[in-house]
């Protein structure tokens, strides 16, 4: 137990590593060591890590993988990917190739709507805060001029305030909603300042409102904040081939597009499945957003929020078959940006974007769509038929044989036996020993 620091932020982050070391670690020397051992060797990239976030003391990696051989609307694409779980990038890259030659994906922006709200509390007629709303509208759009003025030239800007009552869910509870296009930026800034000059607004403009009793001037501004629930900007991505192209090695086409159905109507109505399902999704989502220094919270928090949007959490996938056509689809709220935010300052994050041929942000709704639904097809594929452990203890092999200190000649001969033996913890254990002892 130690004693609580002060000041801590003001410490330089040598004296910050000495303190983390000397107060909450076993061996100060060797957590020192290991702290150092992840900065960058080239100190001006170090320098742009640190100052991301606050308190600083190292970096913490994860794997930047690639998964080639994507075809969406008729460009080929590889995905960059960063993910700590072995067989996603795996699993992606086998449904790319699976598409590769049956048309590749195909997708639709279906909207670019970002959404803010100015929380309030009003305990007035509620009539008279309506046509007062009417009345002041736009002095909303005429405060933020100087926010918006260069989103404008761009072509975006705010697109509407609505105001909206919320007594019945909360009493006097009433909400500027307000929508957004925020183009390629993903926008949190903008959306935030916008929505803390229409509060000021909001409160300048009751006070001058003659209409309005001592009480309803003084109405009270609880919170303004961009919302993470995007229903509207929306992308849809989708696959379709005739049923006779899924035939695996022992299932036909139509039994094997049979059981994907199964396995999605089961996510649509049931939960627990659902979540499961969707985290797949997810592994695809995520792994590309990161890789492109988007805000995978963000985008998580909306996600789920959309999976439950009729009352109980469903798939976010959907599958059908007509007229001997399987197809597989996604619709999927993701509000990204490609500039702005890291975009420009991780090397990593721009290197990606390069790789991704420098995509608007609606380009990488697109790419991260499909990543969800490529990994989405490549799980459901293996659950449906070998199951999933086969695949994914072959692919984590390497870490149990890492963590069993195995050398790199022992790697290559165990990964060559494996191949036809089942992986399993005390297998590989077993299999390491007795070549060691011979
Ligand atoms: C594992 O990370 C993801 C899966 O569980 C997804 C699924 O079950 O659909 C394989």
């Amino acid at each position: 137990m130690y004693t609580p620091v002060e000041g801590f932020s003001k410490l330089t982050k040598e004296e910050k590593i000495d303190w983390i070391a000397e107060n909450c670690t076993e061996n100060p020397a060797k957590t020192k060591a290991v702290l150092k051992r992840y900065w960058n060797t080239n100190s001006s990239v170090q320098k742009i890590h640190d100052e991301f976030i606050e308190n600083t003391v190292s970096n913490y990696y994860l794997p930047f993988a690639i998964a080639p051989n994507f075809l969406i609307n008729d460009r080929l694409y590889a995905i960059p990917m960063a993910i700590e779980e072995s067989s996603v990038v795996a699993a992606a890259s086998k449904a790319a190739k699976f598409w590769l030659n049956k048309g590749g994906f195909k997708t639709t922006i279906l909207g670019t709507e970002k959404v803010g709200q100015v929380h309030f509390m009003y305990s007035g007629n509620s009539e008279k805060l309506f046509r007062f709303f009417d009345k002041v509208k736009d002095h909303f759009f005429e405060d933020t001029k100087a926010i918006t003025a260069s989103m404008e030239k761009r072509g975006g800007g705010i697109t509407d305030i609505e105001l909206r009552d919320k007594t019945h869910k909360l009493s006097n509870y009433y909400q500027l909603h307000c929508t957004f296009e925020t183009l390629d930026a993903m926008g949190a800034n903008f959306i935030n300042s916008c929505l803390e000059q229409f509060s000021k607004t909001l409160q300048e403009q009751a006070n001058l409102y003659e209409d309005f009793s001592a009480d309803e001037k003084a109405l009270e501004v609880v919170m303004s904040i961009l919302s993470n629930y995007v229903p509207n900007c929306l992308v849809k991505a989708e696959v379709s081939c005739p049923i006779s192209d899924l035939n695996e090695s022992d299932l036909s086409g139509k039994k094997f597009a049979k059981k994907i159905l199964q396995a999605v109507d089961i996510a649509k109505l049931e939960p627990y499945r659902a979540v499961t399902h969707n985290k797949g999704v997810m592994n695809g989502i995520d792994a590309v957003i990161l890789a492109t220094g988007n805000d995978f919270r963000a985008v998580e928090a909306g996600v789920h929020a959309y999976a439950a949007k009729n009352g109980s959490y469903s798939s976010l996938t959907y599958a059908e078959i007509e007229d001997g056509i399987f197809k597989f689809w996604i619709e999927i709220p993701l509000a990204l940006g490609t500039v702005g935010g890291l975009t420009s300052l991780h090397p990593l994050v721009k290197l990606a974007l390069e790789i991704l041929q420098k995509p608007s942000a609606k380009e990488l709704m697109q790419v991260v769509a499909v990543a969800g639904l490529a990994q989405n097809f490549a799980a459901l594929r293996s659950l449906v038929t070998t199951g999933i452990q086969k695949g994914h203890m072959k692919m984590h092999l390497l870490n149990m044989l890492n963590q069993l200190g195995a050398t790199e000649q022992e790697k290559q001969k165990l990964v060559i036996y494996f191949k036809d033996n089942i992986v399993t913890n005390s297998s590989v254990k077993e299999a390491l020993k007795k070549m060691q002892a011979e």
